[in-house]
């Protein structure tokens, strides 16, 4: 059990020396996330009674329907990292550009990159949904201005990466590059509590997550690769269990618990998979690298990419390390049969 005088605001100000970035400002802003998602917990929450559920008739820059919650969540996620006067630019699955949220910038150190609401197709059924963060340090803090060179990063310079999961209750996991850690949200005194410390991904798992309504798209690889898991095998738990949420955080969140992997794979149909790799891919594969799991695109580890768009989308293959490792033999053969 944890005690309820662990909170998320000790945690960081413990870990303080500890982090990949030890500072007073770093603390504060990943204090000010927690904030962003204590408000966008209260939306999620009243959204069915207020009317915010349903779609604003709009599309986006990726060329989905536009709900009026991802809109809501976006503007108050904005809100708050221009209030904390520590952040030059934001970047947004909602938004089109960076949005510059620094003034000229000088002595901002951070930009945050974030999907403000994953798994939006479940607002309106009151299923679960997330908030998928990045951070990353500007490479000149004191420069004037903003610049692009800030924001397309390989995700192995991530300073801080984590979500927050809007079910039942509310748990923000985060890493600042000294393991994951886990805080449930006591709504009662709207606290993040530690719930889940140094959180172990298993090595191999059970359960696997993919869109099979996808099947007519797949390459054959990844048909055998999906025919491998409901094969029987007792050696190695086979069949696995399928699931499937539909909001990457809450799949992701289960198979860091409890093992297996989700994929969005390269298919016929978009070869690059549907996920994006600035505020979806990369601050996942961080959280699951730091708790002893494995993040690919099914050919490269998805910490080494180095993007060209702020909207790129990758494949991705994340979970457990044997189950991501042994994913990547069969996908492999497909990517290798497809460049020759
Ligand atoms: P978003 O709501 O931010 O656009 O993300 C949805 C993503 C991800 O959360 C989820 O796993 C996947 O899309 C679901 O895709 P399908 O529509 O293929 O189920
Ligand atoms: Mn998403
Ligand atoms: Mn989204």
């Amino acid at each position: 059990m944890w005690s309820l005088g662990v909170t998320l605001g000790r945690i960081l100000i413990e870990q303080q020396d500890q982090a990949r970035e030890g500072n007073g400002e770093f603390t504060m802003l990943l204090s000010q996330i927690a904030t962003a998602a204590k408000i966008i917990s209260n939306e999620m929450r009243r959204a069915g009674l207020a009317g915010l559920t349903g779609s604003t008739g709009e599309v986006n820059v990726q060329g989905e329907v536009v709900k009026k919650l991802d809109q809501l969540t976006n503007s108050v996620f904005v809100q708050v990292m221009e209030d904390s006067r520590l952040v030059c630019q934001v970047v947004s699955e909602e938004m089109e550009e960076a949005l510059n949220v620094g003034g000229n910038c000088a002595g901002r150190q951070y930009s945050v990159l974030v999907d403000p609401l994953d798994g939006s197709s479940n607002a309106d059924i009151n299923g679960v949904t997330g908030t998928i963060f990045s951070v990353y340090r500007r490479l000149d803090p004191t420069a004037e201005g903003t610049s692009g060179e800030d924001l397309l990063r390989k995700g192995s310079e991530q300073v801080a990466a984590g979500y927050v999961m809007y079910g039942p209750s509310t748990i923000l996991v985060y890493t600042s590059g000294e393991g994951v850690n886990g805080f449930t949200l006591e709504p009662s005194v709207g606290e993040f509590i530690l719930s889940h410390q140094d959180i172990r991904m298993p090595t191999r798992g059970t359960m696997y997550a993919i869109n099979h309504g996808n099947r007519a798209h797949w390459f054959p690889s990844t048909e055998k690769l999906v025919d491998h898991f409901s094969q029987l095998d007792d050696s190695t738990h086979r069949p696995y269990s399928q699931r499937w949420v539909g909001s990457l955080t809450a799949d992701f969140h289960r198979i860091l618990l409890e093992g297996g992997l989700y994929l969005y794979p390269g298919d016929k149909r978009r070869p690059c998979g549907k996920l994006r790799l600035l505020y979806e891919c990369a601050p996942l594969a961080w959280v699951a690298e730091q708790a002893g799991g494995k993040a690919s695109t099914g050919k490269e580890r998805i910490l080494d990419i180095q993007p060209t768009e702020l909207h790129q989308r990758v494949p991705l293959i994340i979970g457990s390390q044997e189950d991501v490792a042994m994913a990547e033999r069969f996908l492999q053969k497909e990517i290798a049969a497809t460049e020759t």
